[in-house]
């Protein structure tokens, strides 16, 4: 059996998931979500984010970032984001398909966005050639593993409000993000005046379900139409539901993110002291990025699944997952250092 470290992903679906999915498959249920799996999952979003939130369900990530950016953006206007960004380099042009905005990135090596990178577009604000600065798109965690601190969202969303612009958050990876930070969603999200997100919860055990959470239940007014115009309308939503309602359940979304990080930790830890192995990136969430001798990249492939992030230099992308165990890792290391001798 070939064990993967190419995404989380790669993960089969936790067995609570998978349990509650059949739980829900006992009766008939109204449709499109008129149906008590979805009204106490959507309870359950109220009482993680500490505040009344709009909650819809959707299918995907890239249909729950493509989706909340449609709803907030006018054509005219500008979605900013990091150059590592899902939306910018992993969606197919579809935010600005669906939008029909123009996407604009700035450089970043570790995916996050900095204030004095987006001060530059204020620049435009008021001259009619130029797009309108719309949104301000972060990534928690970023594609790079990383994590902003609360005080680093706070700071993105205080410039955007004061400069009239939304702010969106992918939260693919959020759940990696909060236990990383040792904070809560509310203090992560609600309290440093986040817009709406993309709540992630594929990668880290459902079988299939994101969310898209509006913080100021205002800006919702209308999504639904713009949900189902986008194709993200699920008809037998209560197994997506409750696959959430599991996932809260005795903070299961926590203890499975926890673990992935842990793993992430450990192999890092293995791995950095093999001579002519060096990481890239700091360890923060779920993903290693380490620099490899080019020669074994093939070879250790061969036994593993994972991803060639710059073939420039050798670097790869290693993923942990909440059922990546000890083993896998000593496996792993043990074949990495096999690799090398
Ligand atoms: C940062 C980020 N956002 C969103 C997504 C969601 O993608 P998908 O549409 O494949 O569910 C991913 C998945 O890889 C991701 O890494």
């Amino acid at each position: 059996m070939k064990r993967s470290f190419a995404s989380d992903n790669n993960a089969p679906v936790h067995a609570d998931i998978m349990q509650a999915i059949i739980n829900a498959n006992n009766d008939d249920y109204v449709s499109y979500g008129d149906d008590p799996f979805t009204q106490k999952a959507k309870e359950l979003f109220n009482h993680k984010f500490g505040a009344e939130v709009e909650v819809f369900f959707v299918c995907t990530g890239t249909g729950a970032n493509v989706s909340a950016l449609s709803h907030l953006i006018k054509p005219w206007q500008t979605i900013m984001a990091a150059s590592t960004a899902h939306i910018h380099n992993d969606e197919c042009g579809a935010p600005e398909k669906f939008t029909g905005s123009k996407l604009h990135t700035v450089p970043s090596l570790d995916g996050k966005l900095k204030i004095s990178q987006l001060q530059p577009f204020l620049h435009s604000v008021g001259f009619e050639h130029h797009a309108q600065p719309g949104i301000i798109s972060i990534t928690q965690a970023t594609e790079l593993g990383m994590v902003y601190t609360c005080e680093e969202i706070e700071e993105i969303a205080r410039f955007a409000k004061s400069n009239d612009m939304y702010l969106h958050l992918d939260g693919a990876r959020i759940a990696n993000a909060l236990v990383s930070a040792d904070k809560t969603l509310e203090e992560m999200i609600t309290q440093t005046g986040v817009d709406v997100m993309s709540f992630g919860a594929t990668k880290n055990g459902l079988l299939m379900g994101e969310a898209v959470v509006f913080l100021n239940p205002e800006l919702a007014r209308g999504f639904q139409y713009v949900r189902k115009q986008s194709m993200q309308l699920i008809s037998k939503m209560r197994y997506v539901s409750a696959q959430f309602v599991a996932h809260f359940q005795d903070d299961l979304w926590l203890q499975t993110a926890s673990h992935a990080n842990k793993m992430a930790r450990l192999l890092a830890e293995k791995i950095r002291h093999i001579p002519r192995v060096k990481l890239t990136m700091p360890v923060q969430t779920n993903a290693v990025f380490a620099a490899i001798p080019k020669e074994i990249i093939k070879p250790l492939q061969e036994k593993y699944y994972f991803y060639v992030w710059n073939p420039e230099i050798g670097e790869v992308r290693w993923m942990t997952h909440f059922n990546t165990t000890e083993e896998d890792i000593n496996d792993f290391v043990k074949c990495v250092e096999e690799l090398l001798d």
